[in-house]
């Protein structure tokens, strides 16, 4: 990447990744599309928990519907948007399921009590309940037992492919993406 301008975006979206996932930003919470099993587009956020070394990571119930969409079909891509700068980040890539038990230990040992509550409900998320109160009495069931807590937890990694930034702050717009090669990260401009 030899134009100093693209390598400059290129350090932006460290620093905006970095503050996403060490503190609270915008980008903090993505909205990652997956493909239900139709083949119809399927989008929700998510909390970006982590991002190293171009991975991307965010956590969610084993049980849900996304879950399995990345079971399915790993391709992902993931947006969001920072309104003070008018800059968009899209980034495309292949979600896995980490299965890795000291990962996922030492990533469940670092997330606050009340995130644990998340994984409380023996109902999976999307089952059909009769009032949203009935949450409440089938959580008192979990209540307690870490080891069915951490059995649902997933932590889903997202390996970037393709990171595509839209600024649309200045005169002209500018439009930049970045694709990962074999060599690293090739970019090239594009019309907004
Ligand atoms: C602010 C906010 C943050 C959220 N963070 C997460 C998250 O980190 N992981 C997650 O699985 N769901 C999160 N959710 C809930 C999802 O948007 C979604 O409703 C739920 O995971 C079920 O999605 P699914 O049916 O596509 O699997 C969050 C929702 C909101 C409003």
């Amino acid at each position: 990447m030899a134009d100093p301008r693209q390598k400059k975006i290129c350090e932006t979206i460290r620093e905006l990744m970095h503050t996403a996932t060490t503190g609270r930003s915008p980008f903090t919470i993505m909205r990652p599309a997956t493909v239900d099993t139709g083949g119809a587009p399927n989008a929700r956020v998510v909390v970006l928990r982590e991002a190293n070394d171009g991975v991307l990571s965010f956590i969610t119930d084993l049980r849900s519907p996304k879950a399995k969409e990345i079971c399915a079909q790993p391709l992902v891509n993931l947006s969001g948007y920072e309104a003070s700068s008018s800059v968009q980040l899209r980034v495309a890539g292949r979600a896995r399921i980490n299965t890795d038990e000291e990962r996922r230990k030492k990533f469940w040992n670092g997330l606050l009590p009340h995130t644990h509550l998340l994984f409380w409900s023996p109902l999976a998320p999307g089952a059909i309940v009769s009032a949203p109160e009935d949450l409440y009495t089938e959580v008192e069931l979990l209540n307690g037992d870490s080891a069915k807590l951490y059995a649902h937890f997933g932590l889903v990694d997202v390996i970037v492919d393709c990171i595509d930034w839209l600024d649309l702050s200045t005169e002209p717009p500018v439009r930049c993406r970045f694709a990962r090669t074999r060599d690293g990260w090739e970019a090239s401009w594009l019309a907004p």
